[in-house]
């Protein structure tokens, strides 16, 4: 049985980060989505909020399984088994910052391997951050999330 990691911060989850995961899912037996808990970020949503969000636009894929990790990616890869760990790349940017990643990680434990996948190109734009830079300006980014993190969107206080 093949098992991926979905790593990131998903805060929140958007409809890019959405497309990868249904791709990403289809190429593996089993899918974890791994949110980091990064002590040197305040996030907009709280890790339960985001493990909820993920629960309930990931709740038609049947081989998912949503979870955190704190530390270094191979860490967990290492102790659970993982033998990939999947990223979206939606441009050069994105590749700059990717390939060094993927490049550490491939000489701390080459046993996982990085997959890279593109962004589908409608969603290439899109960002957590530039959802969350489009609400505190009260700016319509309502097609860039899944309608279920629109709603918690609008619960929260952005500004
Ligand atoms: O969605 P993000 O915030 O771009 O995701 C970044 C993430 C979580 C994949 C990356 O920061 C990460 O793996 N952090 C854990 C610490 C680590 O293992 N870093 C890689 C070695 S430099």
């Amino acid at each position: 049985m093949k098992t991926a990691i979905y790593p990131g911060s998903f805060d929140p989850v958007t409809l890019g980060h959405l497309d990868i995961i249904k791709r990403a899912s289809g190429l593996f037996d089993k899918l974890i989505i791994g949110i980091l808990v990064n002590p040197n970020k305040i996030p907009l949503f709280s890790l339960e909020e985001r493990i909820s969000m993920l629960r309930e636009v990931t709740r038609e894929i049947p081989n998912i399984e949503i979870t955190s990790f704190e530390g270094l990616l191979v860490d967990y890869c290492r102790m659970n088994q993982i033998d990939g760990i999947i990223r979206g790349v939606r441009g050069a940017m994105d590749f700059d910052y990717e390939l060094p990643m993927a490049q550490i990680n491939q000489s701390l434990f080459p046993k996982t391997q990085t997959v890279f996948l593109a962004a589908s190109p409608e969603y290439s734009y899109i960002s957590s951050s530039g959802v969350k830079e489009l609400a505190s300006f009260g700016g319509d980014y309502t097609g860039m999330v899944p309608e279920e993190v629109a709603v918690r969107m609008k619960e929260k206080d952005t500004k």
